[in-house]
């Protein structure tokens, strides 16, 4: 459930026509309801409740620092994946103890940085990696709470380009080698074990992957401390999956979710992290973009869009799909033509969607992407010299610019001609 809906024929975030938006700020721009946003972390607390647990935004999904500042008043904790979301999270208010490190080629410059600032723990990848993080904590005097993120070899059954919990994939140890990983750590000074780190991957919209995952980590825990490890917090990664279109099947609910983990691992006596990004912030979310051109084309019709590839990338890179729907609400029963949905970007990539059903458009009709709020703004790029688009928290009946749109004499600044040139 979002807050994303028409009164009186206008597209509203929650209290706020998106249309008022777009006059006061122009288009394209992403537009985030704060009362979705808390309701879909609450839905996690919920199902996890009262297992001890700590909710760990994937920041990669959505890193405005005033969601994050939402969430983290709220008492998420946050997972970042490089020194500059490490400073987001920071930038926001969130304590470096609600802060987790992941990814799978953190430098040493941002284990430092972690480790001064103050950090939950760090979810290491590979050995290397293990042995880096021992040398600068044991350089600094400081121990480093780890676990170490094991992969189990399951099929997540998601886009190919989204998996990651398969042998073949780039992410983890092998679950078959933890053993030994961990007693290496239990000789490197510096180190300090807290737990097991697991993700497979993200959009799955079923949950028998994640429960075969969560039990080869129940059986790890087991042997891991027969072995004489402290397995004390149990970190499941994100992943769970949103209905991108409402005809969909929808994935299975923060509930089930939640049920599944106290099932499979209720029993451990683990503190249970997750690091769900998606689910948080997807439908808290849309791009509003303006129709510039209807153009008839040879037996098809396209709507040129102020938004293009450049600003929501997942269309073209996943071949994703995002509702499209007009803001101002069509009467019913009234006439739609198929369009192919583009952006003004020089490449043919740059389709939204194709033959999409929509009703009669015009020149300067706004639209709403839905579900744009995961992996929309923080994929976007100045491709063709055009400008970030900007982002807008509503609240009840107020809005906010949470980031302005770049002037393009900022933009051109940022470049610099060598005086030998
Ligand atoms: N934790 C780790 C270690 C991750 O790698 C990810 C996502 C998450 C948590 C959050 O997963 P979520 O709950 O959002 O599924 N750009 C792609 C998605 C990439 C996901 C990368 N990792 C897209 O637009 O679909």
């Amino acid at each position: 459930m979002d807050h994303f809906l028409y009164r009186n024929g206008h597209l509203h975030a929650e209290e706020v026509p998106l249309s008022d938006i777009a006059a006061a700020v122009g288009t394209p721009f992403y537009c985030y309801s704060a009362a979705t946003l808390t309701r879909h972390y609450t839905l996690f607390k919920d199902a996890l409740n009262p297992l001890p647990n700590l909710v760990c935004f994937a920041i990669k999904s959505l890193s405005n620092v005033a969601v994050l500042k939402l969430l983290g008043d709220l008492g998420a904790g946050m997972d970042v994946v490089s020194g500059g979301e490490y400073l987001r999270a920071r930038a926001a208010g969130v304590p470096g103890d609600r802060i987790v490190f992941s990814g799978v080629g953190k430098t040493r410059e941002e284990m430092r940085l972690a480790l001064e600032g103050g950090i939950r723990q760090f979810n290491l990848e590979s050995e290397p990696e293990m042995r880096a993080l021992s040398e600068v904590a044991a350089s600094m005097g400081v121990i480093a709470p780890v676990t170490v993120r094991v992969n189990p070899d399951v099929d997540a059954k998601t886009h190919a380009k989204i998996a990651t919990g398969k042998s073949e994939n780039k992410f983890g140890i092998p679950i078959s080698r933890a053993a030994e990983v961990y007693a290496e750590i239990a000789r490197l000074p510096g180190l300090k074990v807290v737990g097991i780190d697991v993700h497979i991957g993200s959009q799955l919209t079923e949950l028998e992957p994640f429960e075969q995952a969560f039990r080869k980590v129940a059986d790890l825990t087991e042997t891991l401390r027969a072995q004489g490890h402290m397995i004390t917090r149990l970190d499941l990664g994100g992943g769970l999956g949103i209905p991108y279109t409402r005809s969909n099947e929808a994935p299975p609910l923060p509930t089930d979710y939640g049920a599944m983990i106290k099932r499979t691992l209720g029993h451990l006596g683990c503190e249970i992290e997750i690091e769900p990004g998606r689910l948080i912030s997807g439908n808290s979310g849309v791009l509003v973009s303006k129709v510039i051109y209807v153009k008839n084309g040879e037996g098809r019709d396209f709507l040129i869009l102020d938004a293009a590839m450049n600003d929501l990338v997942r269309p073209s890179m996943y071949d994703a799909h995002h509702d499209i729907v007009p803001v101002i609400e069509p009467p019913p029963a009234s006439p739609s033509r198929a369009y192919d949905v583009v952006g003004p970007v020089c490449e043919t990539g740059d389709t939204f969607a194709k033959g999409r059903d929509l009703p009669l458009m015009a020149d300067d009709d706004l639209v709403a992407f839905r579900s744009a709020g995961a992996y929309g703004a923080v994929m976007a790029s100045e491709y063709n010299t055009r400008p970030l688009v900007p982002e807008v928290l509503v609240k009840g009946d107020q809005f906010a610019v949470i980031r302005r749109r770049p002037s393009f004499d900022e933009m051109i600044a940022r470049d610099s001609i060598p005086e030998w040139l």
